[in-house]
């Protein structure tokens, strides 16, 4: 598979975007990942380096609205398919991810990871990534993605889950989720879910825009044993959007 050969996913045409530290003096080509398959370069990977990745996104993400109907609405809890688009959190941290040091040796998990962008930062920067998102379309698309940068599947997990009832998994160095605090029922969901899939001394790192829901996690978080360390102004990118990081421990 080329990139110039995209595949479709649920009927969902799909483009490859690339994701690039933005100081080319940070830039350290490398050789390719060691995860790699011998003939990577054959399938068009980019993983030559480790501050940028590409991966597959929606041509149109407004597509999926079109497609929703009220049945499926409904049927689905009220699930909006907000999978689709790589939202101004994610772009701010995965600036912020390949920016930052190594994170070799560390377990990460992206919480409601959609198409994967902040997940494929970290496992760019070294971390061993799990992806997790409720809607299984989002975890065929990583799916695509992880192939098509010449990776190998069994260096990531995939998993399609609810965070109101997860699966047994973790815990976790690090737990990053980018703007998954946009609906009121989540903020209480994702606090409990990080209660238990932080590991003692680990961090949780929400990327948020500025929701009303996001101003009452800290006190949601110290409930289940997190302690708000901080929020810090991420810079707004393509979206113009200015992002705060709230990080969390796990003491
Ligand atoms: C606004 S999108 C953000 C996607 C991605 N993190 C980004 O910033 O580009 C929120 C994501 O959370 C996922 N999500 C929402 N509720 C969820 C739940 N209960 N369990 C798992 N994932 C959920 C959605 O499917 C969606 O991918």
């Amino acid at each position: 598979m080329s990139h110039a050969d995209p595949p479709q996913v649920a009927g969902l045409r799909l483009r490859w975007h690339e994701f690039r530290h933005p100081d080319p003096g940070a830039f350290r080509p490398q050789e390719p990942h060691p995860a790699a398959p011998g003939d990577a370069g054959a399938s068009g990977t980019t993983a030559t380096d480790d501050r940028s990745f590409g991966l597959w996104v929606l041509e149109d993400p407004d597509v999926l609205l079109d497609l929703i109907t009220p049945e499926e609405y409904e049927a689905n809890d009220e699930r909006m398919p907000y999978f689709g688009a790589v939202w101004p959190s994610a772009e701010s941290l995965v600036a912020k991810l390949l920016a930052g040091p190594r994170l070799d040796g560390v377990e990460l998990l992206d919480l409601g990871c959609g198409l994967g962008p902040c997940g494929f930062a970290a496992a760019a920067r070294g971390a061993r990534v799990t992806f997790m998102d409720w809607e299984p379309r989002a975890l065929e698309i990583v799916e695509r993605s992880v192939l098509a940068q010449g990776r190998r599947l069994a260096d990531f997990d995939l998993v399609v889950a609810d965070w109101r009832k997860p699966p047994r998994m973790g815990p976790f160095d690090l737990v990053i989720g980018a703007d998954v605090l946009y609906e009121e029922r989540n903020a209480p969901a994702v606090a409990a879910f990080l209660g238990g899939h932080v590991k003692p001394g680990g961090e949780a790192w929400i990327g948020d825009p500025g929701r009303p829901h996001a101003i009452r996690f800290p006190a949601l978080a110290q409930q289940h044993g997190l302690a708000f360390k901080g929020s810090e102004r991420l810079p707004a990118m393509k979206h113009a959007i200015e992002i705060a990081l709230q990080r969390y421990a796990r003491e």
